[in-house]
């Protein structure tokens, strides 16, 4: 190209770049116009009404639905709802507040659409272990189109909370251990929701980034326990998928359930105003938890109206459920414990909310019967959702090539999921209907080819009525059968010494992760424990196949299992994505995104821990270092581990320079061969350590990942930019800064098997 070309094309892109941001801000003035247009004619009633969000029931997921909402919303005392879906039913909704309220103000329409609407795609932890940003966009995507013909607006999601503790049952709807790849997978989730900058699209849905913050880090991972944790801490290792969301343009936040410096989120200036709109530039809208506003009257700060005081002055804008701003606020403003510029702020950012969703325009433009016939659980839906389970399996063990399996001989099906419709579609798939999912049963006999099948459920989930019981609220997901244990395992005995291989479909019910699903034994029930020691007898190989919304413990079925597949919660088409990778039809090529204890002794285990003083060398027991006397420091399955049934090799990175200047651009290049016997898919991982620095670093960090596809027998070579932002990272005064000095450089297929090389940074 020669430089007046260049040129040409520089003034080209400087014109284009100023012709964009002279019509945002045109946008944006029209905006402001209109906003302050209507709120002129508001009364501080009305105001305050737009900041309450209700939830009629419909999908419950808390503790109490509102009351009188037609009412509410009569007399402009409602400014968003969520719980019902359906065209007709939430065009009802709206009708009663465009035909009847005072200034017929639209309603905004939120639901949880978490991992898929109608079609539900495998639960978020499960997607994360794909790597696949942009297949983890489409099932976003995908869920946008079919919420936002179904009536909806907003999408309580992406829950971007990084956890490290598998007791928490919410890990399920996270991304895992990493605040890296959690940055990406937020950012993937964005982009798919709200599909670009333009909300006023039938077809997306305002994104929800939650819960701000920190709320994976509850003490002993007990739901809403109180979080406790320095700030370097939360910068560098919880923070960042936060601000990737909110980055990559997420329209709304909600705050969580649990404490941070002794102060609830919900009610933390700190967090709502000084970090997240000073620090971050946030201008969209915040709403609380449900019912977090008046849950902070438990946390110990107040009484309702002096709660709700103190989470609008902290910086929220919108009350879910407490009505608690609705109730005092207007009392507050009167005793001079709010001002009205604050009430007024809150209530601009929801009507811009609803102003860039385009519902002044059209209220009723996600109201579509016919698209949403069209298109919930449509065909390509479908598809694409069995598509993406399949991409999210962890192949955890496969000694001798036990898998894939031949579409021959005799298969026994055991287990108490194998034909579990109900368990299929995981946690948070409120939405979903399970009589439209695909048992593994039902995905194993469709392609099984010439293989005889045989099934046997062999044990209940859990033999524990009680346990049944806290499960059980949405649905029976724990069937104790009327047989007894002893009858049901000698059915699945019987059944398996016919057959050449079993397939033992265990694990957990659908709800025994997502919310208030803590659990202090991540292991398997004891009835399934019994069915796989009585399987193990016959002598027959046998698979595993998984269903869990955490990791969990599982040394003793790792010695038991010939192969063990981590299937999650795929959604809809579970079955017939376990189907195509146990056959081989899909080589697996999921890799963990938070590592798997050996026991709960072990929590919190995650892969970039930092050295001791002491730290151990070797894995085995050394006194006087930092160790357990009774398990190893190591996780069962690290973060980043997954089998293919290929094998891939790596070669030794090469870095482009071994002194790096803080402006350079360091490549790594890494020649990865698929040296097995099948075609498929690795994803390569690049971490690296600080050596030294003024502030402890960890001893591996991840800095990329890319997938790669190899035929048999081929090679590739891939290669990573590191530039100085990949260096940095907080020190006491939470500045990013970059220190001179030396790093290590680390590739492979997962975090702990790599290959390493160095580098020095120069001043
Ligand atoms: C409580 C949950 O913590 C949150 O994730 C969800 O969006 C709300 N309930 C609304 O259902």
């Amino acid at each position: 190209m020669n430089k007046i070309t260049s040129m040409k094309k520089i003034a080209f892109l400087i014109i284009m770049v100023a012709a964009a941001c002279s019509q945002i801000v045109a946008q944006d003035a029209k905006m402001n116009a209109f906003v302050t247009d209507l709120m002129n004619k508001m009364t501080i009633d009305e105001k305050i009404g737009q900041l309450n969000l209700v939830t009629p029931g419909g999908a419950v997921t808390g503790a109490v639905v509102s009351k009188d909402v037609d009412t509410k919303i009569r007399a402009g005392q409602v400014g968003g709802l969520f719980g019902i879906t359906g065209p007709s039913q939430v065009r009802k909704a709206q009708e009663i507040s465009v035909n009847n309220s005072r200034l017929h103000i639209p309603l905004l329409f939120g639901l949880d659409v978490i991992h898929g609407h109608r079609t539900i795609f495998p639960i978020p932890l499960g997607l994360s272990c794909s790597w696949d940003t942009a297949l983890i966009a489409r099932s976003a995507r995908i869920a946008a189109t079919e919420a936002s013909a179904d009536g909806l607006d907003w999408a309580f999601s992406p829950m971007v909370d990084i956890a490290r503790d598998p007791r928490w049952g919410r890990i399920a709807e996270g991304a895992g251990e990493d605040a890296f790849l959690g940055s990406q997978v937020a950012m993937a989730m964005i982009r798919g929701y709200q599909g670009g900058s333009d909300l006023t699209r039938n077809d997306v849905v305002m994104a929800c980034v939650k819960h701000f913050a920190l709320y994976g880090a509850a003490d002993a991972g007990r739901d809403y326990n109180p979080v406790d944790m320095s700030r370097i801490k939360m910068m560098q290792y919880y923070l960042p998928p936060y601000l990737a969301a909110i980055r990559a343009g997420a329209g709304s936040v909600m705050s969580s359930f649990n404490e941070i410096d002794g102060i609830p989120a919900t009610g933390n200036r700190w967090l709502l105003t000084d970090l997240l709109r000073q620090e971050w530039g946030f201008t969209g809208m915040v709403v609380s938890d449900y019912t977090s506003v008046s849950e902070m009257i438990a946390h110990g700060v107040g009484d309702l109206q002096a709660v709700s005081a103190q989470a609008l002055n902290a910086g929220l804008d919108m009350d879910m459920v407490s009505e608690g701003f609705l109730t005092t606020l207007k009392k507050s403003l009167q005793e001079g414990r709010v001002k009205e510029e604050t009430i007024n702020q809150a209530c601009r950012r929801i009507l811009e909310a609803k102003y860039k969703l385009g519902l002044f325009d059209n209220p009723y433009r996600r109201m579509d019967e016919a698209r949403a016939s069209r298109e919930l659980l449509s065909a390509g839906h479908r598809k694409a959702s069995r598509e993406t389970a399949a991409r999210t399996m962890v192949l955890l063990k496969n000694d001798n090539q036990l898998l894939p399996l031949k579409k021959s001989g005799t298969i026994a099906v055991v287990g108490p999921l194998a034909d579990s419709r109900r368990n299929m579609l995981g946690t948070w798939s409120v939405s979903g209907d399970p009589s439209k999912s695909v048992t593994v049963l039902e995905g194993i006999k469709q392609a099984a080819g010439g293989a005889t099948v045989l099934y046997a459920k062999g044990a209940n989930l859990s033999d524990d009525q009680e346990f049944a019981k806290h499960v059980n609220v949405f649905g029976t997901e724990i069937d104790i059968d009327s047989r007894t244990p002893e009858a049901m395992l000698n059915e699945a005995t019987a059944e398996a010494a016919k057959a050449d291989v079993v397939v033992a479909v265990l694990g957990e019910a659908a709800d025994m992760t997502g919310e208030s699903s803590s659990m202090s034994n991540i292991g398997l029930q004891e009835s399934q424990e019994n069915l796989l020691k009585a399987l193990r007898k016959t002598g027959k190989p046998i698979v595993i196949v998984l269903f869990n919304g955490r990791p969990m413990t599982l040394v003793w079925e790792n010695d038991v299992a010939g192969a063990i597949l981590d299937s999650w919660f795929g959604g809809t088409e579970a079955g017939n994505a376990i189907a195509d990778v146990l056959f081989g039809d899909y080589n697996p090529s999921g890799k963990l995104t938070t590592s798997f204890p050996r026991n709960v002794g072990q929590i919190p285990i995650y892969y970039n821990h930092k050295n001791t003083g002491r730290p151990l060398e070797g894995d085995q027991f050394q006194k006087f270092r930092s160790d357990y006397l009774d398990v190893s420091n190591e996780p069962l399955y690290p973060f980043g581990y997954g089998l293919s049934y290929t094998k891939f090799t790596y070669g030794k990175p090469k870095l482009s320079t071994t002194t790096m200047s803080p402006t350079d651009k360091l490549q790594v290049r890494v020649t990865v061969t698929n040296s097995g016997n099948f075609d498929g898919e690795e994803t390569v991982q690049l971490y690296i350590r600080d050596v030294v620095a003024s502030i402890t670093q960890p001893v591996k960090e991840l800095k990329g990942f890319q997938k790669v596809w190899l035929k048999k027998g081929e090679s590739k070579e891939v290669s990573f930019t590191l530039t100085g932002d990949d260096l940095k990272f907080f020190d006491s005064y939470l500045h990013q800064v970059l220190e001179p000095g030396e790093f290590k450089v680390f590739v492979g297929g997962n975090s702990r098997d790599v290959e390493e090389a160095g580098f020095t940074l120069s001043r």
